[in-house]
């Protein structure tokens, strides 16, 4: 299916009639994980087609944001524009057969609630990435991944609204041109589309990925053999152990994307640094830009009320006195800092608003 094909027809429940009401001045403190005390100037809430078309009307000609978790965005100020929060909600089972089953989810449906929804029938793809906080609109947006698994390997079709043209197009994992922590609709096609629900092929008779050590190890600890619940488990264990609960400390995960460097400057650190963490990629080696942001010094560093986490580099944390435009100066810095010791440049992957 392309990209321009469009779909006349999409599960019944997000075509419901309703009508929004527009606030304005509405605090996002509770709306992003970094727990920022930031407000949008005109705020509405879409639980349908109808209800996001009526929304874009009256956001006509003003800046807009799609929120959904608010968990991979930084606030630097006041959103001057309309944000609409996504809450298409329900999870269906489209089609299946002995083999696998094809589960929609509304894009304003919690990402955990699916993967609870996949674990408990025992259907596997997904379990590598429990706990992943945010909503499934979000997860094809930025490919999520965790443990070995990305969304785009049980990927099967997402709907999405196009703002100019107000059609509803079908787009298959191709389409989406996924790549680490990347989908087209971050690139070529950033702003243009909100995503409305999304599609993936979950498999019946799992073949279970327990090769990012970290599971085996705690399966282990746990005394269990793999299966999909227990991977969930296990993960879910793995993760409280390492990231901040941002209910309790606003964050809002790996705040930088692991670097892909070429050979011959890996050639150069690894002689330098024997015991630097890398990873086969397609062009070259990944870098665990945790390790180098490590290395630089940063690991719990408190500037006062905000700094880095204690126990994982790459995840930067508002204490309760961070604000955007601190934080965002902390990610220079660190930026710079691991330009200068490494010559390796990192790449924020939290969306700067
Ligand atoms: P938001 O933050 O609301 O939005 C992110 C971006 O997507 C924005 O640009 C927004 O406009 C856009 N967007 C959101 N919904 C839609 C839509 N329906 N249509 C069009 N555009 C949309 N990520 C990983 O990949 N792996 C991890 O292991 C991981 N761990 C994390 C751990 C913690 C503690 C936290 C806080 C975050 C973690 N993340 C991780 C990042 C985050 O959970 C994901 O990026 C998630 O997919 C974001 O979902 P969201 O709904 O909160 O998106
Ligand atoms: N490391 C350090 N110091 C640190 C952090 C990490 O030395 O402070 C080292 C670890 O010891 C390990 C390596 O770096 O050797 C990798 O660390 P980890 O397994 O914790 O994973 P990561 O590369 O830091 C990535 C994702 C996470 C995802 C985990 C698990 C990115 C940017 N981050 O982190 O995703 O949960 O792997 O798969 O790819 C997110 O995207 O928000 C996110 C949390």
């Amino acid at each position: 299916m392309s990209e321009d094909k469009v779909v006349n027809r999409i599960v019944g429940a997000i075509f419901v009639a309703m009508s929004i009401s527009i606030e304005k001045g509405v605090s996002l403190k509770h709306m992003n994980t970094f727990g920022l005390e930031v407000a949008a100037d005109q705020f509405c809430r879409f639980r349908s087609v109808d209800m996001l078309r009526a929304g874009l009307e009256k956001a006509h000609g003003l800046p807009k944001l799609i929120l959904g978790g608010g968990s991979n965005i930084l606030f630097t100020s006041d959103f001057q524009g309309m944000v609409l929060k996504n809450e298409i909600g329900e999870i269906q089972v489209v089609q299946e057969d002995e083999d696998f089953a094809l589960v929609e989810a509304g894009a304003g449906v919690v990402w955990h609630d699916l993967v609870r929804f996949a674990v408990e029938k025992g259907w596997g793809g997904i379990e590598n990435m429990s706990l992943i906080p945010g909503s499934c609109g979000a997860a094809p947006m930025q490919n999520i991944g965790a443990y070995g698994v990305e969304v785009k390997d049980c990927f099967q079709s997402l709907k999405a609204y196009h703002i100019a043209s107000s059609e509803i197009h079908e787009f298959d994992g191709k389409a989406c041109e996924f790549a680490y922590r990347e989908s087209v609709f971050k690139r070529k096609l950033k702003g243009q589309y909100v995503i409305l629900s999304v599609c993936l092929r979950l498999n019946k008779k799992p073949s279970l990925n327990t090769s990012y050590g970290a599971i085996e190890l705690e399966l282990e600890t746990m005394g269990l053999n793999a299966s999909v619940k227990t991977i969930s488990d296990a993960v879910i264990r793995i993760r409280r152990s390492k990231l901040p609960d941002p209910a309790v400390i606003g964050n809002a995960g790996s705040f930088f994307k692991n670097p892909v460097v070429e050979d011959s400057l890996f050639q150069k650190l690894i002689g330098l640094h024997p015991s630097m963490p890398n990873y086969p990629a397609e062009s070259g080696k990944k870098l665990a830009a945790g390790w180098l942001i490590e290395q630089c010094g940063w690991k719990g560093k408190d500037l006062g009320g905000y700094g880095v986490h204690d126990k994982q580099a790459l995840v930067l944390v508002n204490r309760g006195q961070g604000s955007g435009e601190k934080l965002y100066a902390l990610s220079e810095e660190i930026i710079l800092s691991v330009k200068e010791k490494f010559k390796v440049e990192i790449e924020r992957e939290v969306n700067i608003i």
